[in-house]
């Protein structure tokens, strides 16, 4: 960062996470798209020099999902907030050292810098990140003296009086390493619940003169942490009308923000619509002036420019060429490729399949394990029949060829360019380049059948 070097972060990931009743950790708990760990993990890898993660309850989960450029160091008891610092002291090194809660997934950059900044000119041995908040039940509170930060004190060991203070603790710091490690060595576990608290640190510095700085966020909501699931949704919820701010700001339109669930992860070019009900899930890129029609979820999936996609479909892991047509009603399994201007239509499933430039397949039908060349036309209520109770087989499609509806291809199968399958037909031999294939039982007509037979029925 600028002016300011060696900066360590050190992010606290080791707790229980006793109040979300869960089987995994609550940092990898997801938030709009993220695991919680990765808010703070991303701020640290704009601003830091070196990346400190103290890990603990499922540690090789979470350092799985932290991912490269992160050291580790193991927490092996959870003895409180304190202990969980005192573990990367060893890494740690001359440089000042910010702490991020992992629970913490609001915080911003800008506001970080901020601390940072204002600890560097300061010059002081700790500053403390605060935030007033309406309703500080649940946090540490910050106690002041003229003025001063004197110390911290936790909800559950507060008196009435400190809870009544409306400044909180958001479990960042900015720490000088020289007087920090004598002081953490100074912290007891006599409160409430028994544990080392990194928040008595403060006091700690304070008592023995050392400067100490604060910080307020300015926005309270930065401050707000995930210890149970109602702050998870609560927080979400903030999350998701942060991104779609951002995303109106750069020139996406979203018809019902209200009810319009976007991911942290997805990337969207301008004047694409997004109407109501719409869920767009991971690493989704939908590129300029698309439409996303109500009702429809897209995961992990790849649009270009100008992509139609009517009411209710479902994509996941998908790719979506420019001007290509979608639904309504479709369902893209992973591995379904559309090129460009191709249509698919209501009730028709891809799954493993390339669909070429220009290519239809309008109604009713399942393509799956199928390359499908360019301007290929798929009449209603075609199935590849991919699947023989073992394995899966492959449906080849040539340009420009035409299956009547209700074929039911028996792969593995390679239907030529041009060719032409009737329709009813069961297929289940190779079609050469421009031929016609039928494969259904040929037309039987009784001319006066039906006068015959109501001579011979007997009446009642
Ligand atoms: C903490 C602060 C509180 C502050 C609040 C802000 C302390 C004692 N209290 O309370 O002042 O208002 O955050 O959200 O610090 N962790 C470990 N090892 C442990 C315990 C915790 O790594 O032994 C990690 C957790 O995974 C979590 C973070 O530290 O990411 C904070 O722990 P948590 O138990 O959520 O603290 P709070 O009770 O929220
Ligand atoms: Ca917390």
């Amino acid at each position: 960062m600028d002016g300011v070097t060696g900066l360590t972060f050190v992010i606290l990931a080791a707790g229980e996470g006793k109040r979300m009743r869960s089987r995994h950790p609550k940092v990898l708990h997801r938030l709009c798209g993220r695991p919680l760990l990765g808010y703070p993990l991303r701020i640290a890898r704009a601003l830091a020099d070196r990346i400190v993660l103290v890990v603990g309850r499922d540690a090789d989960g979470v350092r799985r999902a932290a991912g490269a450029g992160v050291e580790f160091v193991e927490q092996t008891e959870r003895l409180g907030t304190g202990h969980a610092l005192l573990q990367a002291r060893a890494v740690c090194g001359n440089g000042p050292i910010v702490v991020l809660p992992g629970d913490s997934p609001l915080l911003s950059e800008a506001t970080l810098t901020r601390l940072i900044q204002h600890h560097a000119k300061t010059g002081a041995a700790a500053t403390l990140l605060t935030a007033t908040v309406e309703r500080p039940a649940g946090y540490g509170r910050v106690l002041r003296q003229r003025g001063r930060v004197q110390g911290i004190v936790e909800d559950r060991d507060a008196t009435d009086d400190q809870k009544k203070i409306r400044e909180i603790n958001t479990s960042v710091y900015c720490l000088d390493p020289r007087p920090l490690w004598p002081a953490l060595a100074k912290v007891g576990a006599s409160n409430e619940q028994g544990e080392y608290y990194l928040t008595d640190v403060i006091a700690i510095l304070a008592k023995a003169g050392a400067r100490v700085e604060a910080v307020t966020t300015a926005d309270p909501a930065e401050a707000l942490g995930v210890n149970d699931r109602k702050q998870l949704a609560a927080l979400a919820a903030l999350q998701r009308h942060r991104i779609l701010d951002r995303l109106m700001t750069e020139g996406v339109t979203i018809v019902d923000p209200a009810t319009t669930y976007v991911d942290d992860t997805v990337s969207i070019g301008p004047d694409t619509v997004l109407h109501p009900n719409v869920t767009l899930e991971g690493e989704t890129v939908l590129g300029a002036e698309c439409v996303v029609g109500a009702g429809s979820q897209i995961a992990a999936s790849r649009l270009g420019d100008r992509v139609t996609v009517k009411p209710y479909c479902v994509l996941t892991e998908a790719v979506v060429e420019d001007g290509a047509t979608l639904g309504p009603f479709c369902h893209l399994r992973p591995a379904s490729h559309v090129g460009p201007k191709a249509k698919i239509g209501n009730f028709v499933e891809l799954k493993k399949s390339r669909i070429g430039r220009g290519a239809k397949v309008p109604h009713l039908s399942y393509v799956g394990d199928a390359i499908v060349g360019e301007d290929v036309n798929i009449g209603a209520g075609t199935i590849t029949c991919n699947y023989d109770g073992v394995d899966k087989h492959r449906t080849v499609i040539g340009n420009a060829a035409f299956i009547g509806t209700n074929s039911s291809l028996v792969a593995p199968l390679t239907i030529g360019e041009g060719a032409y399958v009737g329709a009813g037909s069961v297929i289940t031999k190779d079609v050469p380049p421009g031929a016609l294939a039928v494969g259904r039982a040929p037309q039987v007509v009784k001319e006066g059948w039906a006068q015959r037979r109501k001579a011979t029925r007997k009446k009642d």
